[in-house]
């Protein structure tokens, strides 16, 4: 492979209160997930897990672990620590009684983070639909866009003293592209489709009267859309490659930042769904409420580039080598899936390119002029315990740093960035692979049939990372 330089490669130094933070989600960490009056959520009950772990309900127990993983996360010295609240441990059937128990352990999390120094950053909903919702229609139904709300305007009055950062729905473009953690649907088709981009246009709805509530309110609060962004890369320079690259980069990415920030659809994406007929319905008034409402920055989830070429209108668009949310699919007679050659894989065949995440955060500046934060980077890897007792993950060493690097870059372009929370603060149960799958700056050490201890071990990438925070991203080394 040949290397090349970059234009402008000045890093220039991180700005002061620089938010180095770590992530999870709510489901995927906390395990307990009948314990206290939470209800049960699609993630719950869904029929399968990941592998056929075992325990899954499990994960790390941090529900009754939070305060040994927050004095841990204090000790790396994190400055923030970015997770989501379960709505079924607020509101155990999404819409109802209020379960108070649950409303405690978020205070009691919250308060042992406060008291480490540790900014919360909340998500309000990562994946984790309560299943009585789900079981009424879900995001179809236009009663979860009120109930979304009902629980925002709850979670705003209870933590409002104590949290300012909040995100509204994780990965939305994910849900609606890949599905799989959206709710249960008997459609197919065309049907399944347009119904799809109805629970789209419902979710936007939802986040926009959030961001609304939130900044009634809470004036000091600050709020955002949390996408997952990767940067669409033309396979050549041939004018077809790059229209079917305008294509894709529209319906996966500008669609939901466009909406987010100006509150109107991205044409393309807009026009697309007219082609298909799926456009959804739209009621009176929603598009006010859509343009009305404002983040105050962009969260982003970042773990690599996608690249497309120009259709050839058969089922050679379509990838081959599987396809979960991080590669590209491709559309037949839209664009072509392609397997960039410049680019080294991970284990999962995810394309690792750190020079993609300064391309990514210079086009969503450009394109907004928001300040940015990345609530989601990292690596996935079998990661094993040594002899020595220790857990050598050097790789994810070497893939955190070149990430950083580039944010130092991209800061150096004049690009506003406040905060990095690379995925995950600790180990916890991937979307796809399971417990083995690892990301965590944390081990725990339990397997997909064995819950053994659930001991936490911190990783050298957690010794680095406290360098790296300690020199506020100067020390890379
Ligand atoms: C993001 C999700 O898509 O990617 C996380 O927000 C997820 O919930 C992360 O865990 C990594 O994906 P995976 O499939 O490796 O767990």
């Amino acid at each position: 492979m040949t290397t090349h330089t970059t234009p402008a490669a000045q890093a220039t130094a991180f700005p002061e209160g620089f938010l180095w933070g770590a992530s999870t989600s709510a489901y995927q960490v906390e395990g307990a997930w009948d314990a206290d009056g939470k209800g049960p959520s699609v993630i719950d009950v869904r029929p399968s897990y990941p592998e056929g772990t075992t325990d899954y309900k499990v994960a790390a127990d941090h529900y009754h672990r939070y305060a040994e993983d927050v004095e841990l996360f204090g000790q790396i010295g994190l400055r923030a620590y970015r997770f989501s609240i379960a709505w079924t441990r607020i509101i155990p059937d999404g819409d109802g009684p209020v379960n108070a128990e649950g409303v405690a352990f978020y205070h009691r999390l919250i308060d042992a983070l406060l008291a480490a120094g540790i900014e919360p950053i909340v998500t309000m909903y990562h994946f984790d639909l309560p299943a009585a919702l789900d079981a009424q229609g879900g995001w179809a139904n236009r009663r979860t866009v009120d109930a979304f709300v009902r629980f925002a305007e709850l979670l705003f009055a209870e933590y409002g003293s104590k949290v300012t950062y909040w995100l509204t729905i994780n990965e939305q473009n994910m849900m609606i592209l890949h599905g799989d953690t959206l709710g249960t649907t008997t459609l197919s088709g065309d049907e399944a489709k347009r119904d799809l981009y109805q629970q789209n246009h419902h979710m936007f709805l939802a986040q926009a009267k959030a961001m609304l509530a939130c900044h009634e309110q809470l004036p000091k609060a600050k709020i955002g859309p949390a996408p997952n962004i990767a940067f669409v890369y033309p396979a050549s320079s041939k004018p077809e490659d790059i229209l079917a690259a305008d294509e894709w980069q529209a319906i996966r990415n500008w669609l939901y930042t466009d909406l987010a920030v100006h509150g109107r659809y991205n044409s393309l994406a807009w026009a697309y769904l007219g082609r298909k007929g799926w456009q959804p319905e739209i009621a009176e008034g929603d598009l006010e409420i859509l343009a009305a409402a404002q983040p105050d920055f962009i969260a982003f989830n970042y773990y690599a580039t996608q690249t497309v070429g120009a259709p050839s209108g058969d089922n050679g668009d379509l990838l081959v080598r599987g396809a979960d949310q991080q590669m590209v699919r491709g559309e037949v007679g839209l664009y072509r899936a392609i397997n960039n050659p410049n680019l080294p894989k991970n284990q999962f065949g995810w394309e690792i390119d750190p020079v993609g995440f300064r391309t990514t955060m210079r086009h969503l500046w450009d394109r907004y002029r928001l300040p940015l934060i990345i609530t989601e980077n990292g690596l996935g890897a079998f990661d094993e315990v040594a002899e020595d007792g220790k857990i050598h993950d050097e790789y994810r060493i070497d893939y955190l740093r070149r990430h950083i690097e580039q944010i130092g870059l991209a800061i150096g372009d004049g690009v506003d960035v406040f905060g990095y929370c690379p995925w995950s603060a600790i180990d916890l149960i991937s979307t796809h692979q399971g417990v083995r799958k690892r990301y965590g700056f944390i081990f725990v050490d339990r397997d997909e049939f064995d819950l053994k201890g659930l001991a936490r071990v911190r990783k050298e990438s957690s010794f680095w990372y406290s360098d790296v925070i300690a020199s506020n991203g100067s020390n890379l080394s």
